[in-house]
């Protein structure tokens, strides 16, 4: 699913440059096993006009679903399917998505949605398995389907005057991915379109319900875009009033409704996450917010000065420099295992940030750039049955360590999201486009050890890398481009000599927001050219491979 660059599947994870920040905080050991944020977690309602909820049955796409309802300007929130009507009664819905599912309405434990969405006479659309629970709970049928149904199939309405189809044609391309399929509309119901295998492809009744058996989600059904909208417009009454606009002015004024007087505290990264939320806290309270940069001795080249004169030039964060570099390399010295550097690199931030903020007397509040993917990986029920791949996938921890609450404005936005509203507050384009950089920095990019000599044979790998992607044009259309250190040796010659040397991994990748990821496709002379650069300028590297690992099965980063 993977697509081009540039907009923000979970990360989740954190998808998010400064992911890194919050990523030291939520790493602090004892942290990582946490189940939900232990600590005064104040995020107060969100009162926006209108609000769709996709009610997540487990779907590898309901951050999709939910992406492309955000895309119609429509606010929207997943909720985990056993939510009821009374937890949502802050939000002002105007209709519910129902996500497909890997489950079997006939399972043991089948997921199913509460009564009190189901009879709440919302407009509702449920996707593949949520229109089979939508058909098993209202007195359909539906049948085990004895072979999975996979890939194309074309639709045909049998009910063109339905507002699903507004301004459709009467045939359409679809996409299936399923096993059951509805036999049986329930009492009210009648099917709206049918595909070879599917003579209920498309149900609905007069109340404003509708299910869909293939996915309108995905890029491969290319109507899918003007079916949401049309449930959104259409059948649900929505205007497409979110905007970044609306966004700054509500979160302002919430982060001061939740602050008060309070002081807050905000680790700064250089990335467009943390950015955005000093900018916010700022523009709400002032002076009361205190900006710390810490330089973990683990970034690129010539970055600490590139985040430090950005900020000293907007001079309005209160902001705290602190070069920790020797504190780190030497927590870090003799490690190895990737887990270990990212716990020893979380502690260790804690450490220096607990001593700043002990310099400043008394803080109330930590703000962070948690975005809605890692709170949608810490609270799917997928998530929660899924193992753990790395450890920045969870959320919360510092507050418990420090005893500060959360101030958490971008907690449902993603990526993409979080850069419009950047643009929107005035943060510089090159800091607001920057592509994400981890908070383990370097370290997880370094196969093995590191030290100091390693850190600076990368950094001179890495910055030939991004002077070539940016000379080529194609920074902005990458998610990630970067090189490793892969802790492999190499026999090579170079001039009448034979070397041995480092071999250099380049990795880029393209991404709509990092759960998945696909290989990017460069051009051979952008490579030849890395390559060559980096033999020549890198003493001690004397070969370049190039990375084509889609995500899964590989992750972006190496470790
Ligand atoms: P992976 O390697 O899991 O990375 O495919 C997905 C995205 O997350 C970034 N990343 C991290 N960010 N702390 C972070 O703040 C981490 O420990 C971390 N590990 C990976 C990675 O750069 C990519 O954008």
């Amino acid at each position: 699913m993977a697509d081009t660059a540039g907009a923000g599947q979970g990360r989740r994870v954190s998808a998010s440059d400064d992911v890194e920040v919050s990523t030291y905080l939520e790493i602090a050991e004892g942290a990582k096993d946490q189940k939900a944020p232990a600590v005064p977690h104040s995020a107060p309602p969100r009162r926006y006009d209108e609000t769709v909820l996709v009610v997540d049955f487990g779907s590898q796409y309901s951050h999709l679903i939910a992406r492309r309802v955000r895309e119609c300007r429509v606010y929207c929130e997943i909720v985990p399917h056993d939510t009821t009507l009374d937890h949502l009664r802050h939000l002002n819905i105007k209709g519910i998505i129902l996500s497909g599912g890997p489950s079997s309405v006939y399972d043991a434990n089948a997921p199913l949605i509460h009564p009190s969405l189901l009879m709440s006479g919302l407009p509702i659309l449920g996707i593949c398995y949520g229109m089979q629970t939508l058909a098993h709970q209202l007195g359909g049928r539906v049948a085990a389907g004895a072979r999975r149904e996979y890939g194309h199939a074309l639709l045909h309405e049998s009910a063109t005057e339905h507002p699903i189809f507004h301004n459709l044609p009467s045939s359409l391309p679809v996409w299936m991915s399923h096993g059951d399929q509805v036999t049986q509309a329930p009492p009210g119901f009648r099917s709206l379109g049918y595909t070879e295998n599917a003579p209920i492809a498309v149900m609905g009744n007069d109340a404003g319900v509708v299910g869909l058996q293939f996915h309108p989600e995905v890029a491969h059904t290319p109507a899918g875009k003007r079916i949401i909208e049309n449930f959104l417009f259409q059948m649900c009454g929505c205007h497409g009033t979110w905007t970044t606009g609306n966004f700054i002015e509500e979160s302002v004024s919430q982060i001061r409704r939740q602050v008060g007087e309070g002081r807050v505290l905000c680790a700064l990264s250089g990335g467009v996450d943390s950015a955005v939320v000093a900018t916010l806290v700022h523009r709400a309270v002032g002076d009361q917010l205190t900006s710390i940069f810490v330089n973990n001795g683990l970034l690129r080249r010539e970055e600490p000065e590139r985040v430090l004169s950005t900020f000293r030039k907007r001079g309005d964060l209160n902001l705290v420099y602190v070069n920790a570099t020797e504190e780190f390399l030497s927590a870090l010295r003799g490690v190895v295992d990737p887990e270990e550097k990212r716990r020893i690199i979380g502690r260790t931030f804690i450490n220096v940030f607990e001593r700043e903020a002990s310099r400043l007397g008394k803080v109330d509040f930590l703000a962070q750039g948690t975005l809605y993917p890692d709170v949608i990986e810490s609270k799917t029920p997928e998530s929660k049955a899924s193992s753990k791949i790395k450890t920045h996938h969870n959320v919360g921890g510092l507050p418990e360590v420090m005893k500060l609450s959360l101030v958490e404005p971008l907690r449902y936005l993603f990526k993409d999201e979080v850069r419009e509203v950047g643009l929107s507050l005035g943060l510089p384009e090159e800091m607001v486009k920057r592509q994400p950089f981890p908070g383990p920095g370097l370290a997880i990019r370094i196969i093995g050890e590191v030290t100091a000599e390693r850190l600076e044979v990368l950094r001179a790998a890495d910055w030939v890398v991004m002077d070539e992607i940016k000379n080529a044009n194609l920074y902005r259309q990458l998610w990630q481009s970067f090189a490793i250190l892969t802790g492999s040796q190499s026999v090579g010659v170079m001039g009448d000599h034979r070397t041995y040397g480092n071999v250099i991994a380049v990795r880029a990748v393209t991404s709509e927001d990092a759960m998945t990821a696909d290989w990017a496709r460069l051009p051979y002379e952008v490579l030849a050219r890395i390559s060559n650069r980096i033999v020549n300028e890198v003493p001690q590297a004397n070969r370049v491979v190039y990375d084509i690992t889609s995500k899964p099965p590989g992750t972006i980063e190496w470790e």
